[in-house]
């Protein structure tokens, strides 16, 4: 089983990668550590907990960074819903939140298992940074970060040029990316290619059990503001292709490339560029859309 750390801020997907990591036999889930992102720290690390207390799940949550590196907190609640989980609702339990941190975490672990530990980083990159910064000796000890995030080719989904987990904290993403760990970035290029219809869900609707109720209540939500707000027939699954791509690395093709992000207040702060110089990424360019979308939609039933 592959060892993995699951960096979130639930955040609808990321519920709904959560549900595929768990019920996936292929990763041994070390733990779950949250970030500010689509909602503030407090509200991602509580939503955390009642997923994995839904999940039965036996491992803890972390909590990380509450702000970016440098900048504000930029949330999505418009697009997850004030609670960030769409019409989900689950009783509050503090249970699984650990009193640890999720950077003395995730270097734990690390150095208690190196070469092994895979980190799923489907939030801003704030807590990674952190973690590269503080720990400087411990980026040739991690297996793998698998990103979601950004847009290589493609047009951004918080503005022109950028995507949401790049955007909300640029300076954090433009540290992991000019590190010397091995990266794959599952970005807007291939999640959006992935989108799961209300079609689907009403078939998800047909499975009768508890994990596939809540993942119905979640996207309903989301769906419907894919529709209106992205204007998109589906609503993407981009969290939970970057934990398929952890479980079968085969759904999606890379190329290797060089990136930085814009950092500079205007237009183009959160995008993604290619350089001539520094430590490869591995992007995924292509992903066999329908192969994904069968295998979430199996894992659930
Ligand atoms: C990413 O932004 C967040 O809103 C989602 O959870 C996902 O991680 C998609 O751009
Ligand atoms: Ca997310």
């Amino acid at each position: 089983m592959k060892k993995v750390i699951l960096d979130v801020d639930p955040g609808i997907d990321d519920a709904m990668a959560l549900a595929l990591a768990f019920k996936s036999e292929k990763l041994d889930i070390l733990g779950v550590t949250t970030v500010a992102g689509n909602l503030s720290l407090d509200k991602t690390t509580k939503n955390a907990a009642k997923i994995l207390d839904i999940l039965n799940a036996k491992c803890k949550v972390y909590a990380g960074a509450a702000m970016p590196l440098k900048k504000k907190v930029h949330t999505a609640e418009h697009i997850h819903g004030p609670t960030g989980l769409g019409f989900f609702s689950w009783s509050e339990t503090e249970e699984n939140i650990s009193s640890q941190d999720a950077i003395s975490f995730m270097a734990e672990q690390i150095n208690k298992y190196p070469n092994e530990v895979t980190i799923i980083a489907v939030a801003p990159l704030t807590n990674i940074a952190k973690l590269l910064n503080k720990y400087p000796n411990i980026e040739s000890k991690i297996a793998e970060i698998i990103i979601m995030g950004g847009a290589v080719n493609v047009k951004g989904n918080v503005s022109e040029e950028a995507e949401f987990n790049i955007y909300a904290d640029p300076e954090a993403a433009g540290a992991v990316f000019s590190s010397s760990c091995n990266k794959k970035l599952v970005g807007l290029d291939v999640t959006l290619k992935v989108l799961l219809t209300a079609e689907n869900l009403e078939e998800i609707k047909g499975y009768n059990n508890k994990i596939a109720d809540a993942v119905v209540e979640m996207t309903r939500f989301y769906l419907g503001k894919y529709r209106d707000v992205n204007k998109l027939s589906g609503c993407a699954l981009h969290d939970p292709l970057a934990v398929g791509v952890a479980i079968t690395e085969e759904i999606v093709k890379t190329t290797p490339m060089y990136l930085e992000v814009v950092e500079e207040e205007g237009v183009k702060r959160g995008k993604i560029v290619q350089s001539d110089t520094g430590h490869p990424v591995d992007v995924c360019l292509k992903v066999d859309a329908k192969e994904f979308l069968n295998f979430y939609m199996d894992t659930l039933k």
